[in-house]
């Protein structure tokens, strides 16, 4: 089947970069949201990036607005039936997810694939509520979406070696180079990345050195791009908690437990970049 219609469902952090990118590769994006204030603010945040991408010269003037264009919100995910391909990015919760998967699994036609953003919730326990199994797979993308290169593709015990081909194929067509992980919780990057924060935040809570010489240690000693606390305020710290929890339940190593002060800072809306604070201070 020819890919030629993207649906997306949730236009978050993730979602919004998916959407960008998508749409800036050509292919025409219908975008769901919960609520129509979350799907204004989603489509606001896209029509950002991809105006600050036309004033970097990145893409013309012609090319944004053509860009624009191919993107449509939609009022309920029943609109999503024209879609040749959906990818979930809404919040890292199964539940919610699978609410999701099911719906779509009756709007969609039956031989759409149904993939997901999930960082670490297993595919073959979205995969199970839907009559499709061979058609779910994880793709993964990495924020900021329109930068990073990477796509984890995560094959579901069920996936089709067809589905995942599908995937390979449109991951190329995003400009995307794509590795494939089995479906096991964090799949290669964050069953790496995450006790790598986890082991940060816990030499900040024990006072070895200030957040910046964390930062700038790892920065400048191991040429990361960034430090591991910006890193998990640019990723989110409810999103890295949550990831987390996932893979301390299920691997019960004491490397995947989150710290106290990841919890505390979560309750208490300390999100990082997309709520203002994490770490550091985003307000101004
Ligand atoms: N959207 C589009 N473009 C962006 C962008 C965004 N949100 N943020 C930065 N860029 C572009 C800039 O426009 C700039 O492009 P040019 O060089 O062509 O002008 C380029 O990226 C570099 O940006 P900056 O000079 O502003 O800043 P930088 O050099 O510090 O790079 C960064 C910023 C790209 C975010 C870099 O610091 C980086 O790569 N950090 C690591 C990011 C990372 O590890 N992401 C993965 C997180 S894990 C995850 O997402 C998965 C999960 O499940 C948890």
């Amino acid at each position: 089947m020819t890919i030629e219609t993207i649906g997306i469902v949730g236009c978050g952090l993730m979602g919004s970069g998916i959407v960008e990118v998508c749409a800036r590769s050509g292919f025409n994006v219908l975008v769901g949201e919960m609520n129509e204030d979350l799907l204004k603010a989603g489509l606001g945040r896209v029509r950002k990036s991809i105006e600050r991408a036309a004033s970097r010269g990145k893409i013309s003037a012609e090319e944004a607005e053509a860009t624009l264009r191919r993107i449509r919100g939609v009022a309920d995910l029943q609109d999503l039936a024209p879609a040749d391909l959906v990818i979930e990015a809404i919040t890292e919760n199964p539940e919610p997810k699978k609410m999701v998967f099911r719906t779509l699994d009756a709007v969609l036609r039956p031989e759409v694939i149904i993939a997901t953003n999930t960082s670490s919730i297993s595919i073959a326990a979205l995969a199970a509520v839907t009559g499709r199994p061979d058609k779910v797979i994880g793709m993964h993308f990495f924020n900021p979406v329109p930068v990073m290169q990477l796509l984890e593709l995560v094959r579901g015990i069920l996936t089709s070696d067809e589905t995942l081909a599908t995937a390979q194929e449109v991951g190329a067509r995003l400009g995307k180079t794509t590795v494939v992980a089995k479906d096991s919780p964090g799949f290669i990057v964050n069953r790496l990345l995450i006790p790598y924060i986890i082991d940060a935040i816990k030499l900040y809570e024990a006072g070895l050195a200030t957040k910046e010489d964390i930062d700038a240690g790892v920065k400048l000693g191991l040429a990361h791009p960034m430090g591991p606390l910006t890193l998990a305020d640019l990723v989110g710290l409810d999103t890295t908690l949550a990831v987390a929890d996932v893979l301390y339940e299920e691997y019960g190593e004491p490397r995947f437990k989150a710290p106290p002060l990841l919890r505390q800072m979560v309750t208490a809306g300390l999100l990082g970049r997309k709520s203002g604070r994490g770490f550091y201070d985003y307000r101004e």
